[in-house]
């Protein structure tokens, strides 16, 4: 795995290391310094710190360039992109929040970059990293593949037969799965999820807080036939969350990624693993199953 950058420290004094010039304004007077005359007190220059590098390894760069109102961080990504950084990758699409594409680390923060209001972050330069839990490709831009491959292992929606009348659901049911569907697969709760974020060997064993909505979501459907509770505890790692709810924290849609899919999912799974009868005759089952075995080995 490539160098990942360290969590950002918005406190650097980028002023004072030699920024690069960017583009100014008319009337710029440097960092931090008071706007013109639409904008009383906002500042008309920003400085930004982005991570710059490739499996290789990388640091993070210098940039200071004219503040312009109403920019979201992504803004200025793109403005050095088309100034001082041409080469500087970024994943991007909507640009409206619903793409989940340009996800990463603002200020130390997992965040969308076009949901990142410039006006709302503290004064002084601001901090631009790819999320850490993933493989850098280059820049911004990382390798999210980890999760398309855990979504593989998830069994998909299998409902009943449909009824002569056609399905019917109450309008709970609707609303709780609705709230799942919400997810934009950007992969901030899965950067900030400490079980995977620095432990790379827990990956191979671990599902992550977007796929516990997904679970969540097969599994409380009510027109659903499959099980998916065994595989969520054995392969999906749920055991693993420790419900610290930094994934709701950070997640973009609201999801209560915590409280309404990975509690219900644990409490679940307990259900399955632990009920009494239910162990039972899993027990006996196992037992045949191992006396089976033993007896072809033993030729018997
Ligand atoms: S609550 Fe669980 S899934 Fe969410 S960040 Fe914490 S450990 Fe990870
Ligand atoms: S649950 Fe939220 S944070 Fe996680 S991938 Fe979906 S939208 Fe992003
Ligand atoms: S560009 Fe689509 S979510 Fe940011």
């Amino acid at each position: 795995m490539p160098d990942a950058p360290e969590s950002a420290d918005a406190t650097d004094d980028a002023a004072d290391d030699g920024i690069e010039a960017g583009v100014d304004r008319p009337g710029g007077s440097g960092l931090g310094a008071a706007a013109g005359a639409e904008s009383p007190g906002a500042p008309d220059r920003v400085a930004m710190r982005v991570w710059r590098g490739d499996p290789g390894g990388g640091e993070f760069a210098e940039y200071e360039l004219a503040a312009q109102d109403g920019e979201v961080v992504l803004d200025v990504i793109h403005r050095l992109q088309a100034t001082d950084a041409p080469d500087l990758a970024c994943r991007w699409n909507c640009k409206a929040g619903k793409c989940g594409s340009c996800s990463a680390e603002i200020n130390g923060r997992p965040r969308l970059m076009c949901m990142t209001r410039m006006d709302e972050l503290p004064e002084g330069p601001v901090t631009v990293a790819p999320m850490r839990t993933f493989p850098i490709i280059k820049d911004l831009v990382t390798d999210v593949s980890f999760n398309y491959e855990v979504a593989k292992t998830v069994p998909a929606f299998s409902p009943v037969p449909e009824p002569p009348d056609g399905y019917r659901m109450q309008q709970v049911d609707i609303e709780r799965g609705q709230e799942f569907r919400k997810c934009i697969e950007c992969f901030l709760c899965q950067d900030v999820c400490h079980v995977i974020r620095d432990h790379e060997e827990n990956k191979p064993r671990y599902a992550g807080p977007r796929f516990f909505i997904r679970f969540a979501e097969l599994e409380m459907h009510p027109l659903d036939t499959n099980d998916r509770r065994e595989l969520v505890r054995q392969k999906g790692g749920l055991g693993m969350c420790n419900i610290t709810k930094c994934c709701t924290e950070v997640c973009p849609e609201h999801i209560k990624i915590t409280d309404n899919a990975i509690i219900p999912m644990k409490e679940r799974v307990v259900d399955a693993a632990y009920d009494p009868i239910g162990w039972l005759g899993r027990t006996i089952m196992r037992r045949h199953k191992r006396s089976a075995e033993e007896a072809a080995a033993g030729g018997q």
